[in-house]
């Protein structure tokens, strides 16, 4: 039968109950494998492939959870079996409750992580990637994640919970819940339905008290937005203002782009000769590349761990009005390679602004060996530097 009765599940119930009830447990097990599985470069791919899975997985328990609910919604609902034993059918019907909203808190506090944050594994086909409204910032990306996390407790405590009941009517009472669920048999006497409301209130009670915890007082301190305020600097002939020094890199075809929070440039130049030097420092331990950031400072890349600094330095030429060029060398992760780097600056009044980028390859760096082709990580850095001065007296 198709539908249900209120002695039986039908095949559609059915359908839905086991199908997203096989995704759900499957999700459960990648996102802790993907949890517990170390970040480094050897890593990555392995992670990407999981949390690419993971996610499309989850999309498609959301869908699903879409039309199970219009299916239910349309349903009469098998009664319990034993409603006289009133406190084991309330607690039932709440775990019921509660797993009807982990099948949507899952998945959008999952999609909100994906959205908010940058980079790493994408959604598959034929989901879209992100949610509209929902801006790229790393500490909504972290308090969904909290929320997603505490969510995941909750859900696995309920499957516990419910699948313990599900084996105690088998074995125990050995009563058709399980045999009615399974193969539609009809089980039950087609008589009073006890009234859903302080299931469903103690089910919200339930979310109501695990997400606002998750936001609030099971919420991580380290949640915070990521630094990329640069402190003024004092340098020899100019004062680094303010600035920023960032990178773009390709992943898995999209863009994504990081920087540092914390260096140093000590700039020299001559405003009448449109000559100078730089030497900038870089702190590689204060990289941050949004999702993907332990990835990126691991032994694989940045490997800030034995290099915590890169040094760009070189000579200022003046190439035609604001058009100047440094040329100089970039040591990065031990290795030293020409570079030159391509700015407009122009100075008004004390006060210079420089603007401009240089393009890299991570292969002269020997960064990222082991993904020798581009399917992963692109080759080319695409380097971006903004800065304010002010000139010394
Ligand atoms: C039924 C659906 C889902 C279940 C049961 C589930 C469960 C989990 C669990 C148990 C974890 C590991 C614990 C943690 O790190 O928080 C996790 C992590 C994660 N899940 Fe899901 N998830 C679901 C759907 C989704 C969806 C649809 C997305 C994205 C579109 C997603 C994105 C993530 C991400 C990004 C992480 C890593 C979080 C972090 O690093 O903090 N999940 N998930
Ligand atoms: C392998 C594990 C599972 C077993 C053995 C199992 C067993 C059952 C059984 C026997 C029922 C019928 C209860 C009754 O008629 O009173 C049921 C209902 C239900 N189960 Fe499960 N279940 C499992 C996993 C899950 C999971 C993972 C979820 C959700 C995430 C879930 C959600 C539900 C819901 C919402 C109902 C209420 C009936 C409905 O409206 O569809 N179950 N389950």
């Amino acid at each position: 039968m198709i539908s249900n009765t209120t002695a039986s599940y039908g095949r559609v119930s059915r359908f839905f109950h086991w199908s997203i009830a096989l995704l759900v447990l499957a999700d459960i097990a990648l996102g802790l494998i993907g949890k517990f599985t170390p970040r480094s470069g050897d890593t990555v791919g392995f992670l990407q492939l999981l949390y690419s899975a993971h996610k499309t997985i989850g999309m498609t328990v959301l869908a699903l959870a879409m039309l199970r609910v219009i299916w239910a919604i349309s349903q009469q609902r098998p009664v319990p079996l034993h409603p006289e034993r009133r406190l084991e059918t309330f607690a039932a019907e709440t775990a019921h409750w509660v797993l009807y909203a982990a099948i949507f808190v899952l998945p959008l506090s999952g999609w909100v992580i994906h959205s908010a944050e940058v980079g790493f594994a994408p959604i598959w086909w034929p989901f879209p990637q992100s949610l509209p409204f929902i801006p790229k910032s790393e500490r909504l990306a972290g308090a969904a994640a909290n929320v997603h996390w505490i969510a995941g407790i909750v859900l696995a405590a309920m499957v516990a919970a419910h699948i313990g009941g599900a084996v105690k009517h088998a074995l125990i009472d050995r009563d058709g819940t399980l045999a009615r669920m399974w193969n539609g048999r009809a089980a039950g006497k087609a008589a009073t339905h006890p009234g859903k409301g302080a299931s469903v209130f103690a089910a919200i009670g339930i979310w109501t008290f695990a997400i606002g915890g998750a936001l609030t007082v099971f919420a991580p301190a380290h949640i915070v937005e990521g630094a990329s305020h640069l402190p003024a600097q004092q340098t020899e002939g100019w004062v680094v203002q303010e600035g920023s020094l960032s990178f773009t890199i390709t992943q898995m075809g999209a863009e994504v782009t990081g920087g540092f929070a914390n260096w140093q440039a000590d700039i020299d130049y001559d405003e009448v000769t449109g000559t100078g030097t730089v030497k900038t420092v870089i702190d590689t331990t204060s990289l941050t590349l949004g999702s993907v950031t332990d990835q990126a400072k691991g032994p694989e890349f940045f490997d800030v761990a034995v290099h915590d600094t890169a040094v760009f330095q070189g000579d200022i030429v003046q190439i035609d009005g604001p058009t100047h060029r440094a040329s100089g060398s970039l040591t990065l992760v031990g290795q030293r390679v020409p570079v030159t780097l391509d700015f407009d600056l122009e100075v008004t009044g004390g006060t210079a602004t420089v603007f401009g980028g240089t393009g890299l390859d991570r292969r002269d760096f020997g960064m990222g060996a082991a993904y020798p082709d581009e399917s992963s990580v692109g080759f080319s850095v695409e380097v971006q530097i903004e800065l304010v001065a002010t000139k010394t007296e």
